[in-house]
């Protein structure tokens, strides 16, 4: 094996040359800050910023391009919508409020609940799983915010959002719904209007875009009066007089409120490349059932994932999994091992951490077949 084997889509996904080329181009031919200059060129960068947001808005079948947010990624989103909920002056403080969560969740869906401090501590729950750990909405607590791994990146199985929000919704019908897609996205077609979340998140890294840049879909951006984060572009007037401190402040409508500061510009401007090729090349997972029907033959490993899972992940006996990624990656092959920042899922499936191999739409059959003969060589 003389080439890398990179098999850890999951975690980021290469880039395609359409989104390398367009950004490439965007810094060498056409940059400029957006959202503050007059000039031509920087006319044209609020065009491209406008146009990428309109590629978001339809792609994930939002209403409007005023719900789409741009942040750094799923982890930045996810904070984010835990201080916009709490700190809205519209009542909806997190003191005392009910939040479901799941052991699916990635730490970044949940942790920023857990961790708040005492004078606004909230009271964690758990949405039930099923036999087969999937979100099961039945017997579905009474939540006041509910938050829905939409595919977990250990499991890798799409959950019935829909059905969730809606059967949260007969228990209250003010929970409010906030959606990791981080992996979701990846695979299927999402539409949130259908799932009627309130928020949903993503990372631009995961389908081929550029790191640095994540989405935050909101569904009703005016019903969140304070902004999460503060500085230019998002004040539409200082209203009043500055003698004395006479004054008050006006935010800008929504997207604008919440995106203080300048935009990760040029990952904002190559994500319609990344949207329109992932639209055509979704990860082939006939490649994923080949290893697990390879894999699955040899007694030593112990495939956790189902066989159509949009991943595989296992453990092997006897070898820790760092030991196995030692291996496997001096050989070429790019992998990941560990909890996958998972670390709920682990805890039920009473494993430390797990191997987890995922595809992107560069991989190919052939590879597969080096990589099982590697593991079969390895794990003996
Ligand atoms: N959350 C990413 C993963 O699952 C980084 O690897």
């Amino acid at each position: 094996m003389n080439k890398i084997i990179y098999l850890d889509a999951a975690a980021s996904a290469l880039k395609p040359e359409s989104v390398i080329k367009t950004e490439m181009d965007f810094l060498r031919n056409s940059y400029a800050n957006a959202g503050r200059g007059i000039c031509a060129r920087a006319i044209a960068v609020d065009d491209k910023i406008a146009n990428a947001r309109k590629k978001v808005a339809d792609f994930i079948g939002a209403k409007s391009p005023e719900q789409i947010v741009f942040t750094s990624g799923t982890t930045d989103g996810m904070n984010r919508i835990t201080k916009i909920i709490n700190d809205s002056v519209s009542g909806d403080s997190l003191k005392n409020k009910t939040i479901m969560v799941s052991d699916l969740d990635h730490h970044s869906a949940r942790l920023p609940f857990e961790v708040l401090p005492d004078s606004i501590a909230c009271k964690i729950i758990l949405c039930p799983l099923d036999s087969k750990y999937n979100l099961t909405e039945s017997d579905l607590p009474k939540a006041d915010v509910f938050v829905i791994t939409a595919m977990s990146n250990v499991l890798g199985v799409p959950q019935n959002v829909a059905g969730l929000v809606a059967a949260a919704r007969k228990k209250n019908s003010d929970v409010i719904t906030i959606v990791d897609a981080a992996q979701f996205i990846v695979h299927e077609k999402i539409d949130v209007q259908k799932w009627d979340c309130d928020f949903m998140c993503f990372s631009a890294h995961k389908i081929g875009a550029d790191t640095g840049l994540g989405v935050m879909y909101i569904k009703n951006p005016e019903r969140w009066i304070l902004p999460d984060k503060f500085g230019g572009g998002m004040i539409a007037r200082i209203n009043g007089s500055a003698v004395n401190n006479d004054y008050s402040l006006q935010w800008e409508p929504a997207p604008d409120k919440f995106e203080a500061g300048t935009l990760p510009i040029t990952q904002i401007v190559g994500l319609p490349a990344a949207i329109d090729y992932l639209e055509k090349n979704r990860p082939n997972l006939d490649l994923i059932k080949y290893l697990y029907d390879e894999l699955s033959k040899n007694k030593k490993i112990k495939i956790i994932t189902k066989r159509d899972a949009t991943l595989l992940t296992f453990v092997v006996d006897g070898m820790h999994v760092l030991d196995f990624g030692a291996l496997v990656g001096s050989a070429g092959v790019c992998l990941r091992v560990g909890n996958m920042c998972a670390g709920w899922i682990h805890k039920l499936l009473d494993i430390p951490g797990s191997i987890r191999i995922s595809v992107g739409p560069w991989n190919t059959m052939d590879e597969m077949r080096q990589v099982v003969d590697l593991i079969n060589s390895i794990v003996k």
